[in-house]
């Protein structure tokens, strides 16, 4: 994989704009495409604050701040991101039908020897890859947020996906670089699974008043030195994102994973966590 292969970018919510950025910064050339305009500049802004952000901290110059810029195009035309394309990663929002027709209609677009990626956090990446001409070429590269900063990428491998293609996804991954785990293609993998097993049970305690918010995170910063409490990390990740993996996980994998009534009252609510302003906390 050359510093001249293109990445194709799908989606430019919180996680494309990031995973963009990441793959920018090692020096690909890369294609953002999302049909909002707005989305679009949402994106861009959030990459501009976050490169900022390292320039205020020393960790790059205004100059190579620029320069990662100038590597992405953001645009709203399918065709036009994934022409020319080495690997395109769809991050859309986390419905499989809107997964399936997205990469279907990638998999007739894209050279056909472009790695397939998806960053969902729990849909199948071997129902994603049925309707597909050739699903070997598809695995999962799911990412974390905030993407600069957090280091695994959780290489998914589905049934029918390659040993070829696995390889160029851990290739892939020491460019960024991040470190990546393999894992089978089972709901929610080895880091939703267990990131909403916990986040979930913060909600139930928060809904029978075993501690306010504060403390219930508190409980998980200071008494098990997680970087941040529960709550907080589902206001970051999003409450609809959370909702849409429990109700997965639910259906998949069993009764352990039924959603808190508080956090769809929220979703219904328009709380959505930090990126509409208001979740478990105000922002
Ligand atoms: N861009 C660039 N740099 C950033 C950044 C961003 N968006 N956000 C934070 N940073 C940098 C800061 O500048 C800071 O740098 P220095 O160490 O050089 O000072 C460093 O990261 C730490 O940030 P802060 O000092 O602001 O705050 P912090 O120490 O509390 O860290 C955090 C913030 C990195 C978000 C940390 O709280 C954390 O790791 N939280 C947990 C995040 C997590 O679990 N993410 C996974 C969510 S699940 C998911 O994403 C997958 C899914 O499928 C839904």
């Amino acid at each position: 994989m050359s510093e001249s292969t293109k990445v194709a970018v799908l989606g430019a919510g919180t996680m494309g704009h990031g995973i963009a950025q990441v793959c920018a910064a090692a020096g690909f050339t890369v294609h953002v495409s999302d049909p909002s305009e707005a989305a679009r500049a949402r994106g861009l802004e959030g990459v501009r604050a976050s490169l900022d952000r390292m320039v205020g901290k020393a960790k790059m110059t205004a100059a190579q701040r620029d320069e990662v810029l100038g590597r992405i195009a953001w645009g709203g035309d399918l065709g036009a991101a994934v022409e020319d394309a080495g690997v395109v990663i769809e991050a859309v929002p986390e419905r499989i039908e809107l997964k399936r027709d997205l990469l279907q209609r990638v998999d007739a677009l894209a050279p056909d020897s472009a790695l397939l990626g998806s960053n969902t956090s729990s849909l199948s990446i071997t129902e994603l890859g049925s309707t597909l001409r050739d699903a070997s070429r598809l695995v999962g590269l799911h990412f974390f947020n905030p993407v600069p900063v957090m280091e695994l990428l959780e290489v998914v491998r589905g049934v029918r996906t390659s040993e070829a293609t696995i390889d160029r996804a851990l290739a892939f991954a020491a460019r960024l670089p991040k470190t990546p785990i393999v894992v089978r293609d089972m709901p929610g993998f080895a880091t939703s699974r267990l990131g909403v097993a916990l986040g979930a049970e913060a909600i139930r305690m928060l809904e029978q008043g075993v501690a306010s918010a504060e403390d219930i995170d508190r409980a998980m910063e200071l008494g098990y030195r997680h970087p941040m409490g529960p709550l907080r990390l589902t206001d970051l990740v999003g409450l609809d994102v959370r909702l849409a993996i429990l109700d997965h996980l639910h259906r998949e994998v069993g009764e352990q994973f039924r959603a808190p009534p508080l956090l769809r009252q929220m979703v219904r609510a328009g709380k959505l966590g930090k990126k509409s302003g208001e979740g478990f906390y105000k922002w």
